[in-house]
């Protein structure tokens, strides 16, 4: 199983990957290895994180945070394209991110990620105690679902006005349109896309790219 795209079609889908993704070869070979992994679904789809790199770019990004790490793919992607990029990246998982270490020391940008490995509000608690309120450029969330709130909450707080906020996953396979789901995790994620529609705080677009990728500017 691969990392999940929301229905274009086969056909359309590959013509879209033909002729847009620009994946430097590490990446390519870190989402070849991932591919493989019994939890691959888990990836970030590609033409999404090259989306992220171009927004990264255009804000001038020299601070991120990433909420849920897996193999390190989208880390490599942005550090690769923004050179002045450092991450904190959040995750629970050794086995995972171990991956993405061995990539990221490969490819050079090892020294401008920080690895935090504990929950991820803990960390993110954690930051706010130390002072880092408004010094992020942007966010990208992509954890444990039931978490998204919390997670945005604080990324309010953390990422700096005009700063982006990236929420993954808010299409859900369509399960979320669908009144028949009401596990855990659609059910979260439903609630989150209520509560992000009312949110005044941001400045807020919905984009079909994967599985649904929410783009939140805090005002
Ligand atoms: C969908 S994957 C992230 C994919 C990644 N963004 C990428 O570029 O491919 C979700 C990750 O969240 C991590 N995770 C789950 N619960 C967490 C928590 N409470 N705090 C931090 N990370 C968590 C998992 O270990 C997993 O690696």
């Amino acid at each position: 199983m691969g990392h999940f795209t929301l229905g274009l079609g086969e056909k359309l889908q590959q013509y879209l990957l033909d002729h847009s993704l620009r994946e430097p070869e590490i990446c390519r070979r870190l989402r070849g290895y991932t591919l493989e992994m019994p939890n691959a679904a888990m990836l970030s789809s590609p033409e999404q994180v090259q989306l992220l790199a171009l927004l990264c770019g255009m804000l001038g990004a020299r601070r991120g945070l990433e909420i849920g790490t897996f193999t390190g793919y989208t880390t490599l992607r942005l550090t690769l394209a923004l050179p002045e990029l450092e991450m904190i990246c959040c995750d629970v998982s050794e086995e995972y991110t171990s991956v993405g270490r061995t990539y990221w020391q490969e490819a050079g940008v090892s020294d401008r990620v920080d690895l935090r490995l504990a929950p991820a509000g803990d960390t993110l608690d954690r930051l706010l105690a130390e002072g880092a309120r408004d010094s992020f450029d942007f966010a990208y969330i992509d954890a444990d679902k039931t978490g998204y709130r919390g997670y945005i909450e604080r990324a309010l707080q953390l990422v700096r006005p005009g700063g982006l906020i990236a929420v993954d996953n808010t299409l859900w396979g369509g399960a979320v349109a669908d009144p028949a789901e009401q596990d855990e995790d659609t059910v979260a994620l439903r609630e989150l896309n209520r509560w992000l529609h009312g949110l005044e705080a941001c400045d807020l677009s919905m984009v079909p790219v994967g599985d649904g990728l929410t783009l939140l500017r805090r005002r």
